[in-house]
């Protein structure tokens, strides 16, 4: 029988628990042309979430829906390429109209289309100098929009990405100097790295200030989670109980991923009834699996770095204040606010509910059976 948990993939249907309340407040900014802008930590969802959204937009026949995924797109050109092609080909429906609209959309930068080994598999090839007659593509999907009467939501993932181009700051000036005026279109951005997307967005001075509604996305809560692993085991004729599935939600505390690759591993380790060793099995499955990038992370900290860990894991609350400091061998207090910085910018921990916790659990359990216990 199939294993039901997923992880590692977009999960979608079955697979995809609650978060209704988000998927409901998303389809009101598309249907309103408001902006979003989705962040959370690697893996919680956000990919999964928004389209999960788009696929079950209740009028969905009016809309169009591109995504966008910026992981390893290195500049500005490859971006306008991508771009181009992806808003054509989630529009066109036929060769013909495709043709029309290089044609007519595209006068001055007059694309070619470069054919790949798979079927229907095509992009858009165009050189862009200067910015100039850039209108044409930044513009493009209000165009389509407005002569289709539809209505378009574009997603960009790991959106933060676009931080590492040369000229960061006067590529996000044009992208909002012509997307600000989109009747039909409503831009999501999604991304991970809290302190990127937060310099994008919410630094007065930079021109996304304010673009569009900021949603921090959160944990799917317990009681979610306990309802889906049941049922996930039940619809596979192996029975969880309640305590055990609450206790997998507890040690991958709560976050998607990790809920969903623990019980993946339980579920193979089960073969009617799920045995209480099962579940430290599976985590000492997942920590082995991992604990070559474990080390690796680690081996690039500092040792000040690592003493901060060490007081995160013990649920310091007060980082830079003298006790903790001194208890933990810290440095000064300026050096523990540039740890924390740095550290967050690795994407290993990040502050939640004014605390700064690890982003990934079970990182966070070998951390303290190594270096803390
Ligand atoms: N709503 C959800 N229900 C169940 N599992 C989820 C959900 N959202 C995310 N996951 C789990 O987390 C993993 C990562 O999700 P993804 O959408 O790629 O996150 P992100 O885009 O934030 O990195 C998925 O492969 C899945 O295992
Ligand atoms: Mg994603």
């Amino acid at each position: 029988m199939k294993n039901p948990f997923v992880f590692g993939k977009v999960v979608a249907g079955e697979n995809f628990v609650n978060r209704h309340e988000e998927i409901t407040l998303l389809q009101n900014h598309f249907n309103h042309q408001i902006h979003t802008i989705l962040i959370s930590p690697r893996r919680w969802g956000k990919t999964s979430l928004v389209l999960q959204a788009c696929q079950t937009m209740p009028n969905t026949k009016q809309f169009r829906f591109c995504y966008l995924d910026l992981f390893g797109v290195r500049s500005e050109q490859e971006f306008y390429q991508k771009f181009a092609s992806e808003i054509i080909r989630k529009t066109a429906t036929k060769w013909q109209e495709i043709g029309s609209w290089l044609k007519n959309f595209f006068r001055h930068l007059k694309p070619k289309i470069s054919i790949g080994n798979q079927e229907n598999e095509w992009s858009l090839d165009f050189e862009v100098s200067d910015n100039q007659h850039i209108e044409e593509v930044l513009n493009l999907p209000e165009k389509i929009a407005q002569k289709k009467n539809l209505k378009m939501v574009v997603c960009l993932d790991e959106f933060q990405n676009i931080d590492s181009f040369t000229e960061t700051t006067s590529f996000q000036k044009l992208l909002r100097s012509y997307w600000q005026h989109h009747q039909k279109v409503s831009y999501c951005f999604l991304g991970s790295k809290r302190s990127m997307m937060s310099q994008i967005f919410e630094k007065q001075k930079m021109p996304f200030f304010k673009f569009g509604q900021v949603l921090h996305l959160n944990r799917i809560a317990t009681e979610h989670w306990i309802e889906f692993l049941q049922k996930s085991f039940q619809a596979t004729q192996k029975t969880i109980s309640p305590t055990q599935a609450l206790q997998i939600a507890e040690i991958a505390q709560n976050h998607p991923y990790y809920v969903q690759q623990i019980a993946f591993w339980v579920w193979l380790e089960t073969d009617k009834i799920v045995q209480n060793d099962a579940l430290e099995k599976a985590i000492k499955h997942v920590i082995a699996q991992n604990e070559p990038f474990y080390e690796q992370i680690v081996e690039n900290l500092s040792h000040s770095q690592i003493q901060l860990l060490k007081a995160i894991v013990q649920q310091e609350k007060q980082l830079s204040s003298q006790e903790t400091i001194k208890k933990y061998h810290l440095g000064t207090s300026a050096l523990v606010v540039k740890n924390q910085r740095i550290l967050q910018e690795k994407e290993i921990i990040f502050s939640e509910k004014k605390q700064y916790r690890f982003e990934d659990p079970l990182l966070e359990k070998w951390f303290s059976w190594k270096f803390v216990l």
